[in-house]
């Protein structure tokens, strides 16, 4: 069966595509390659950033690979905190970040935002990309507790409950991620 590499150690990242691949190749973590290495993520982009890590592995690892990366863009703050997602406040901490990014928008109406995720394969050294968006707006306070990050204050178009307050079907179905991994999967699928 053909190899393929998601660089990540992300257990449940790696479980989802595995999923909605059905056994149609064989997928295998960083760990599982032998990489220990820190991917560099030093683009200032998104795309830029997940092309950066697919090609990093296809180039050290020689294995054909793809790799995600996902941010939120606040249209009031001019696209932040988008590729400083993660360490918004300078922390990888969700509570912290979530303070953070609820005390810039104070006072401010236009909350509309969304997140975005960009898949990049490397195959046989070529390139292709695969990117998802799910449009919304940030609530202005927290509610419920499912999910991760900023799904708490994630209010996804059409809905008035919270990615935090949603199942996780209803989150997979439309989130970002979801969006992007079925553009790499019905690819691969051909
Ligand atoms: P990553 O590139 O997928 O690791 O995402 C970068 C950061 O974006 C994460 O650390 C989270 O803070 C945020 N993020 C990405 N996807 C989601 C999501 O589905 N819900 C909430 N936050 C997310």
């Amino acid at each position: 069966m053909n190899k393929l590499c998601f660089a990540t150690n992300n257990a449940h990242k790696i479980e989802e595509v595995a999923f909605a691949l059905d056994g149609a190749f064989e997928l295998l973590s960083l760990a599982e390659i032998g990489c220990t290495d820190e991917l560099p993520e030093t683009t200032g982009t998104i795309p830029g950033n997940s092309r950066q890590k697919a090609r990093y592995v296809f180039d050290h690892f020689q294995i054909d690979c793809f790799a995600d990366d996902s941010g939120l863009e606040v249209d009031a703050l001019n696209g932040e905190p988008g590729v400083d997602t993660a360490f918004y406040s300078g922390s990888r901490d969700h509570a912290k970040n979530i303070a953070f990014l609820l005390q810039k928008l104070a006072g401010i109406t236009n909350r509309t935002a969304r997140f975005r995720s960009v898949i990049t394969l490397v195959q046989n050294g070529q390139e292709y990309q695969f990117e998802g968006v799910v449009e919304g707006r940030i609530a202005t306070e927290s509610h419920g507790t499912g999910g991760f990050g900023y799904d708490p204050i994630f209010i996804p178009e059409g809905y008035e409950q919270t990615f935090g307050e949603l199942s996780m079907e209803v989150k997979n179905g439309m989130s970002h991620r979801g969006r992007a991994v079925r553009g790499l999967v019905d690819y691969l699928a051909g």
